[in-house]
């Protein structure tokens, strides 16, 4: 596995919608998906899209830690490939969103409370889920990078949009802001 450099905001391949994999068995596939895994894991995110890895292609790696769930329950780490994606209701949210592509960055974004998705896994079978609150927002924000779609193309008030240290120096080290996706 290999550690991958990471784009960051303005690079060509995250403002452009990435291509569909033929072959989500492919062992090419699966080697990405393992650097993915291994630079999301040396970048300290919870989740990543291939574009941030500079390759075009519909794949997306997620896990939601157990602490930011409410019934203390974290998703495993998902692959997903060729995903869809659509709200359930009108309802949405807003909370604080990092990525690794806007490195020391954070703002506040509104996301679908609720939605539900579907792709394909390594092994080609479908998976397909409901997903609300935090586990809702993750998938929301790596699924816009495979459009092309960085989460301050979201924002509402770029009021919000900070530099994360500053912000935490106001609101206290246990606020909720650092997730980087
Ligand atoms: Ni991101």
């Amino acid at each position: 596995m290999t550690v991958l450099d990471i784009a960051r905001m303005g690079a060509q391949v995250l403002r452009t919608p990435a291509e569909r994999v033929a072959d989500p068995t492919a062992p090419e596939i699966a080697q990405l998906v393992a650097d993915m895994k291994e630079t999301m894991a040396a970048a300290g995110g919870i989740g990543i899209a291939a574009p941030q890895v500079r390759v075009p292609l519909r794949v997306a790696v997620f896990g939601v830690p157990e602490e930011r769930t409410e019934d203390g329950v974290g998703l495993p780490l998902t692959v997903l490939i060729n995903p869809e994606w659509e709200p359930l209701g009108p309802e949405m949210e807003e909370a604080y969103e990092g990525c690794l592509s806007v490195p020391g960055m954070t703002g506040s974004v509104p996301r679908y409370t609720r939605i539900a998705y579907r792709g394909a896994g390594l092994d080609g079978a479908t998976i397909e889920r409901v997903a609300e609150g935090y586990h809702a927002r993750v998938v929301q924000h790596e699924l816009d990078h495979l459009d092309g779609i960085l989460y301050p193309q979201r924002m509402k008030d770029l009021s919000t949009f900070a530099y994360t240290e500053e912000l935490r120096r106001e609101l206290g080290p246990e606020a909720e802001l650092e997730d980087v996706e």
